[in-house]
């Protein structure tokens, strides 16, 4: 029987979800001959039709370098690139298009703000606050600043995953430069409080940086409500392409700080003694960027929207409270991560077989998972595991895909008991 055939909807009201699976055309794929059962969303994102068309679409009509040329075609190129950027300031109700950002991904965003907010004038003894569920990108950048004295502060977590807030509030101080959290954590699925996590770094002064990679294809997201300093994701985890993300910063933020990098297109004028940059967000965007890339980032962005956030993010807690109590009936099998608010992620470990074996095993059943650390050790460490099998649900999974998920995870346990 085809995972088409033996879908049934869950309950979110007016979500079609086999409707919606039809829009994505490497779902209709079999593997080692059974249909492909994805649920590695959370790594990246597959793909709807409309974001394919939107990029081809440029490719075959639209294309030529941007922001440069005089004639027609660039300056088409040029205004469906910079209505990519106007789709993802109202996507995050941002105040304006000068605060979007385009960098290569989420993790390029993290790094420029390393690089252009915190090293200028950073004193040897500063932090960075960070907490014990992040992702590698939210901790490496700023373990290369400690050349300059930087100290990385992580507030502890929970057995469950969840974020200590008094202790998060007792690690803030004056030495405190920056709050960078994320607003759900990609091995862990744990949602953390972010209006709060802002609020107390606000009232001490700290700007905050929420890393929303596993966040905006969840959760609505209004940065001005959040009243976040920094919010950074990834288009290939939003159904968009990969190869774009984004850095939304507030205007004044942005205007305070230097380039990241150098080079053609973010400049005004240039001679051999002196370069004026352009405003933002121009001058943090050197080179020739990913024009249809983000074309397609804006078609995802119509996309989701159009089938409307709360109606995904209601789709995905039904299947994610459906598969949390399917998965804990298997014997031997431990949920890693249990935070009170999550979503959208199930790591797990079985007591019979490594997380490497268990993704190796459902692949031959055609289901795609992620086995390991998750770019996220220290947290899959902290919850007293080397690894993980992690199960990340998207808007196109069904209970149909949980159920042969649980199906052959118990093949699985058979062969191993
Ligand atoms: N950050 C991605 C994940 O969680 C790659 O799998």
């Amino acid at each position: 029987m085809s995972s088409q055939a033996r879908a049934q909807p869950v309950a979110a009201a007016g979500f079609d979800v086999l409707k919606v699976r039809a829009d994505f055309p490497c779902l209709q794929q079999e593997i080692h001959g059974r249909p492909l059962v994805f649920l590695d969303t959370a790594a990246s994102a597959q793909k709807p039709n409309v974001v394919i068309e939107a990029q081809a679409d440029v490719l075959r009509h639209s294309y030529a370098n941007i922001h440069r040329g005089v004639y027609s075609l660039s300056q088409r190129a040029t205004e469906l690139h910079e209505a990519a950027r106007a789709r993802v300031q109202r996507f995050l109700n941002a105040a304006s298009h000068r605060e979007i950002v385009f960098t290569r991904n989420a993790t390029e965003a993290l790094n420029l703000v390393a690089q252009s907010f915190v090293r200028p004038d950073l004193r040897p003894g500063d932090e960075v606050l960070i907490t014990g569920m992040e992702h590698h990108a939210n901790i490496v950048p700023w373990q290369l600043l400690a050349d300059a004295g930087l100290k990385l502060v992580v507030a502890p977590i929970s057995d469950a995953g969840e974020l200590l807030l008094p202790e998060f509030e007792r690690l803030l101080s004056e030495r405190t430069r920056l709050v960078s959290v994320t607003w759900v954590a990609n091995a862990l699925g744990t949602i953390n409080p972010v209006e709060r996590i802002v609020e107390l770094a606000h009232a001490r002064g700290i700007p905050v940086l929420l890393d929303a990679a596993q966040a905006v294809q969840h959760i609505p997201v209004d940065v001005q409500a959040v009243d976040c300093d920094f919010l950074v994701f990834s288009g290939h985890k939003l159904y968009g392409p990969s190869g774009i993300g984004v850095l939304y910063g507030k205007a004044a933020r942005l205007e305070a700080m230097p380039p990241y990098q150098g080079g053609g297109d973010m400049i005004l004028s240039v001679s051999y003694a002196h370069t004026e940059f352009q405003d933002i967000p121009h001058k943090f965007e050197a080179g020739t960027p990913a024009i249809e890339a983000a074309v397609g980032l804006g078609a995802a962005i119509d996309y989701v929207t159009g089938l409307g956030l709360d109606a995904i993010a209601a789709h995905e807690a039904d299947l994610l409270a459906y598969a949390t109590r399917a998965l804990q009936q298997i014997p031997g099998l431990q949920v890693v991560g249990t935070a009170r608010e999550k979503c959208s992620v199930l790591s797990f470990v079985l007591d019979c077989a490594h997380p490497h074996d268990i993704g190796t095993l459902l692949d031959l059943d055609g289901i795609a998972i992620r086995t390991g650390q998750h770019c996220a050790q220290p947290a899959i460490e902290r919850l007293g595991h080397h690894a993980t099998a992690r199960a990340s649900i998207g808007l196109y999974n069904t209970e149909a895909d949980i159920d042969a998920l649980v199906a052959s995870l118990r093949r699985v346990v058979a062969m191993f008991s």
